[in-house]
């Protein structure tokens, strides 16, 4: 049997940032968020009988070869098999061989594992001979340990719901992919590994004195930022998720250890983005725990902030989006 895979990254319009339950990954609180058309992981599964064949390969952005995982990968894997094999209560064993590409580079910003991870999900249903209805594969993928894979599973614009309850913190479509022309234009200033990885983060998320205020705040920003979504006000909607952006970054840098994440040119990407808005080029930004950018513009000026972006020495890629389909089957 063998199967193939896509799997979109997603970005969070309103940020999942800290856990009521780490070994459920059971968010704080609901985020929502879009996923990219051009940051995807492709992956093909073989089942193989053996259950001691447990293998993967990698194939990097723009290489030609793949090449084996690390053992920090492929323990990962293994690990997320175990979890897999107990949801879906299967008795058997079984062995497998995958072989994973990027279609973004890996240090980019961009959550590869939250692609990376959906796309699993979905891949362990199979070999076990299982079918699960989205709200079972997202709280599947969930479980991960990347929690912000469950929102790359249903189709376009994804909302998961915070419970003390696994069975009912899943990610849910509010709208299809072409519900709203958005782009997602992803600056990338570096390509630099980031030192903390989000899984660490969260676990100091509840050490900052603001935590408790923006959890207290989120639930008229989460209402706000979905009544202005549904009219389709994208001014409403860009200073909403750029204020969140700047709100979510002030409790990682008042966390303890604090966790800063801007650069030089994170901030001159900041203020240039302020600046063409104030020239009539409308974009608001949104920054994940990393220092790229993620510039939130409406189908109509993605050529003028392509180009102007392009041509900024500081910007080491321009990775243009739009919203996508979920999880499926190639
Ligand atoms: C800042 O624990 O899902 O991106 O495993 O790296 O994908 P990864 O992270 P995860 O936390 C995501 C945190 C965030 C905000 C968000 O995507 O909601």
């Amino acid at each position: 049997m063998e199967f193939s895979i896509r799997s979109p990254s997603n970005i969070a319009f309103i940020k999942y940032w800290g856990q009521r339950n780490s070994s459920l990954v059971l968010p704080s609180n609901d985020s929502f968020s879009m996923n990219l058309s051009n940051c995807y992981t492709d992956i093909t599964v073989e089942r193989v009988e053996d259950p001691s064949v447990k293998e993967m390969i990698i194939k990097e952005f723009k290489t030609d070869e793949y090449t084996p995982a690390t053992n920090a990968e492929m323990q990962k894997v293994l690990a997320y098999y175990d979890v897999a094999k107990k949801y879906l209560g299967v008795a058997n064993d079984t062995g497998f061989r995958i072989r994973s590409a990027n279609s973004f580079p890996k240090k980019a910003g961009i959550a590869s594992s939250a692609s990376f991870f959906s796309a699993m999900a979905l891949a362990f249903t199979k070999i076990f001979g299982k079918d699960l209805d989205k709200k079972q594969l997202s709280i599947l993928a969930r479980l991960s340990g990347s929690g912000s894979a469950c929102r790359s599973i249903p189709d376009g614009f994804s909302w998961w719901k915070a419970s003390d309850n696994s069975e009912e913190s899943y990610a849910e479509s509010i709208e299809a992919p072409d519900y709203w022309d958005l782009r997602d234009i992803v600056l990338v200033l570096s390509f630099d590994e980031k030192k903390v990885s989000s899984a660490e983060g969260h676990q100091g998320a509840q050490t900052s004195r603001y935590f408790n205020i923006r959890q207290q705040a989120l639930t008229s920003t989460l209402q706000e930022t979905k009544n202005a979504f549904q009219m389709k006000d994208f001014t409403a909607f860009g200073t909403l998720i750029e204020q969140e952006a700047i709100n979510f970054h002030s409790i990682l840098m008042t966390q303890v250890p604090p966790l800063f994440f801007w650069s030089e040119s994170t901030v001159r990407c900041i203020k240039e983005i302020v600046k063409l808005r104030e020239d009539g080029l409308e974009g608001f930004f949104t920054i994940d725990a990393g220092e790229n950018i993620h510039l939130i513009c409406e189908g109509k000026n993605e050529a003028g902030f392509s180009e102007y972006f392009l041509k900024q020495e500081y910007v080491k890629e321009v990775i243009i989006n739009s919203a996508a389909k979920g999880t499926h089957f190639l």
